[in-house]
C-alpha cells in the first residue's frame, strides 16, 4: 500500500503558499490543516483545500494525522515551533534561517535528533535544476577544477520588510553560503563587509552585504547580496552565479524565465526556477527523506555551518585606510 505523509503548515504568509504547491505535487504527501496566529486566515486557506484550521499551534502538534510540519512562520517562530513539533513526534521541514543565533540552530538540531525525528532547513536554492547541474558539473571534473565563484541576490525590499526580515545578510547572504558550501564544502576563511547604503528610516540594518570565502580546495568564493533596487536588465543579478573552471565558466542567472508584472508578488514572478525550488525540496522532505529513507541534501548541520559563517562575516573588521 502506498505510504501517505500527513503534512501540517505554519505559517500562512506569501511563502507558504509555494510550500502548499509542493505538498501537493508531492507523491506520498497529503496536506491536511493549517495554523497561523490569525485564525480568519487559517480559516480561509483552510476552506481553499478542504483541509483543518487550527486554533493553536499545540493543536497542531497533537493531531495524530500530523506526520510533518512545514515551519513557514516568521523567523522568531522558527525555534519554538520547531521544538514543540520534535518534542510531539512530527518532522520538521523549517523554514530559512532556521533560528536567529547559532546556538539557538543547534538546540533545534539537537532536539529533533533526541526525538528521532529530522530536521531540514528550508535550503531551497540547491534544490534548482541549476545548482544541481552544477554540483554533477563539479563531481565529474568535466571542465576541470572549480577555481572562483561569484554569487549574488540583489533586490529591492521595503525597508519594513527588511526589519521583519533582519538585514540582507541573514535573509539573502544565507542561500548563497549554503548553495556554496554545498558546492565546494569547508570553508577555510572568511573576510565580510556590511553596509547600509539606501535604507534612511532603519539605519541598523544592513542592506548590503559582500564576503569572501577561501575554500579548503582552493575555491575563492565570493558573494554579493543587497536590497537596494531590482535589478531587472538582460544581465540580471537577482540571482546571478558563476563559476570560473580550469576549462570554461558555468553561469546562470535568474532572468531567463522572468515574467514581471507590478501586481504579481515577488515570489509568484521572479523566476519559474525559484518556485520549483520549493516543489523540489518539499518533494524531496517527504517522498524521499521521510518515505524512502535517504539522506536530506540539506542537514541542520549544514545550517549551523551557514550560520557560523555569517556569524564571522558580521564581526570581521576589515583594515579601512582612508585615501
Ligand atoms: N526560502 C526562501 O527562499 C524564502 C523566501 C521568502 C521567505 N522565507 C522565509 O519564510 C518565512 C515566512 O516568510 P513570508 O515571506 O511568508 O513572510 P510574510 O508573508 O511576511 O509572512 C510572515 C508571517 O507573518 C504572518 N502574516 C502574514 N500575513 C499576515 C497578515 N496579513 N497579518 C498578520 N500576520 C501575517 C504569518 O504568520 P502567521 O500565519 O502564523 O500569523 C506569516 O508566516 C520567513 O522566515 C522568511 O525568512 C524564505
Amino acid at each position: 500500500m502506498e505510504r501517505t505523509v500527513g503534512v501540517a503548515v505554519s505559517g500562512l504568509g506569501e511563502i507558504s503558499k509555494l510550500h502548499i504547491q509542493g505538498i501537493l505535487g508531492s507523491k506520498h504527501g497529503k496536506l491536511v490543516g493549517v495554523f497561523s496566529h490569525s485564525l480568519e486566515r487559517a480559516k480561509e486557506i483552510a476552506k481553499m483545500y478542504g483541509v483543518k484550521a487550527y486554533s493553536s499551534y499545540e493543536e497542531l502538534c497533537k493531531d495524530n494525522d500530523v506526520d510533518a510540519v512545514i515551519i513557514a512562520s516568521r523567523d522568531e517562530d522558527h525555534l519554538p515551533q520547531t521544538i514543540e513539533a520534535a518534542k510531539s513526534g512530527k518532522h520538521v521541514l523549517v523554514e530559512k534561517p532556521p533560528a536567529l543565533t547559532v546556538p539557538d540552530v543547534e538546540l533545534m538540531a539537537k532536539t529533533c535528533k533526541e526525538n528521532n525525528v529530522i530536521c531540514m532547513p528550508v535550503h531551497n536554492y540547491i534544490y534548482t535544476p541549476q545548482i544541481m547541474r552544477l554540483k554533477d558539473i563539479i563531481t565529474r571534473g568535466n571542465l576541470g577544477k572549480p577555481l572562483y565563484a561569484f554569487a549574488s541576490v540583489f533586490h529591492k525590499i521595503s525597508e519594513e520588510n527588511a526589519r521583519k526580515y533582519h538585514g540582507t545578510l541573514i535573509t539573502q547572504a544565507y542561500h548563497l553560503v549554503y548553495s556554496l558550501l554545498f558546492l565546494f564544502n569547508d570553508v577555510e576563511y572568511v573576510a565580510g563587509y556590511l553596509d547600509n547604503v539606501s535604507y534612511k528610516e532603519h539605519k541598523n540594518i544592513d542592506d548590503l552585504a559582500i564576503a569572501i570565502l577561501k575554500f579548503k580546495n582552493g575555491v575563492v568564493g565570493h558573494i554579493l547580496s543587497g536590497w537596494c533596487c531590482d535589478d531587472l536588465t538582460p544581465t540580471s543579478w537577482t540571482w546571478m552565479v558563476k563559476v570560473f573552471f580550469e576549462k570554461g565558466v558555468f553561469t546562470f542567472n535568474s532572468m531567463e524565465s522572468l515574467t514581471y508584472s507590478q501586481s504579481a508578488s515577488y515570489y509568484q514572478s521572479r523566476t519559474i526556477d525559484f518556485q520549483e525550488s520549493f516543489f523540489n525540496i518539499v518533494s524531496y522532505f517527504i517522498d524521499e527523506t521521510i518515505v524512502n529513507k535517504r539522506p536530506p541534501l540539506s542537514t541542520m548541520e549544514d545550517a549551523i555551518r551557514t550560520f557560523r559563517i555569517l556569524e564571522s562575516i558580521k564581526s570581521h573588521k576589515i583594515n579601512v585606510v582612508k585615501i
